[in-house]
């Protein structure tokens, strides 16, 4: 190592990290590493160029808590977070899509059908599904978590004014795989725009905040792969334009008219006529590639 130089640089960088236990982990870092010195020759990246990098990833950092992961938010905006959910993705089965920050383990568990409306305003709207196997059977030991935000466009988390928990629950299916979840239809809204990775980056880059009005679900059933997805209302204007990627063809659904007394009903509607969104979630095998 004593002479250094422009063609050894990489190897010798890449070989010290040889001792590695886990073989994967030191796949992933010396690839990792390999990219990188590549990344700079090809820019021939200057000493500027490389402290302003360092210098904005710190801002990153500094804006980072426990509730807020600005390196979560510039993943998701630079497409890898979309990336790794497509390289999981199983041919047959649903496709996944990012699982955003607002998340929380724990929802109340209600039991289907549910109702989440409670105060809110907004179009009440059912969301109808089944799950199943590729196999096109239904899979009544699966369960949902589910989340959304409210007619302002906030997750609770982020508005004093919603009750914790507010339109969010979990959920079992039932013995055909079917479930029922009477809510608000989602509204579209920003991203966060109060950190570097707006101001520093997509401002810059005249990119658009905003994601296309989405459900957000996680699927699971014992034996499956666990699915993270979101479902996009097919009349949203920005599903074209994502902040974050997560728009699949197989995800875009529709709202359609039916007319159901009972359901009705149950959204607190007078008159037989609502609005549903149906969709099948497919899941498949545990250890399949
Ligand atoms: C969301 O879907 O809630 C979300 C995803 C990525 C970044 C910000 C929000
Ligand atoms: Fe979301």
């Amino acid at each position: 190592m004593k002479n250094i130089t422009l063609e050894k640089i990489t190897e010798a960088a890449r070989k010290s990290f040889e001792g590695l236990p886990d073989e994967r982990q030191r796949l992933l870092v010396q690839t990792l590493l390999k990219q990188v010195h590549n990344f700079a020759r090809e820019v021939q990246l200057s000493h500027t160029e490389w402290r302003g990098l360092l210098a904005f990833l710190h801002r990153v950092g500094d804006i980072s808590d426990d509730s807020r992961s600005e390196f979560s938010l510039l993943s998701d905006v630079m497409g890898l977070s979309s990336l790794v959910d497509l390289l999981a993705s199983e041919p047959g089965a649903t496709p996944g899509s990012v699982l955003g920050p607002f998340h929380t383990v724990g929802s109340p568990w209600l039991t289907n059908p549910a109702n989440l409306i409670g105060a809110n305003s907004g179009q009440p709207v059912l969301l109808r599904g089944r799950v199943s196997d590729t196999q096109g059977q239904p899979l009544p030991d699966a369960s949902l978590d589910f989340w959304q935000n409210a007619a302002n466009g906030l997750y609770w988390q982020l508005d004093p004014l919603q009750p914790r928990d507010n339109l969010r629950c979990q959920l079992r299916v039932e013995a055909d795989g079917s479930f029922e979840i009477a809510t608000i239809r989602a509204v579209a809204y920003q991203i966060p725009t109060d950190g570097p990775v707006w101001t520093d980056l997509m401002q810059l880059a005249g990119r658009s905040p905003w994601r296309p009005a989405h459900f957000h679900l996680i699927v699971s059933a014992p034996g499956y792969r666990q699915l993270v997805t979101e479902l996009f209302d097919a009349a949203d204007p920005y599903l074209d334009s994502d902040a974050v990627f997560g728009v699949r063809e197989a995800l875009v659904r529709p709202y359609q008219r039916v007319s159901d007394a009972a359901a009705c009903q149950r959204l607190g509607l007078a008159g037989s006529e609502c609005l549903e969104m149906r969709v099948n979630l497919i899941l498949a095998k545990d250890g399949s590639s």
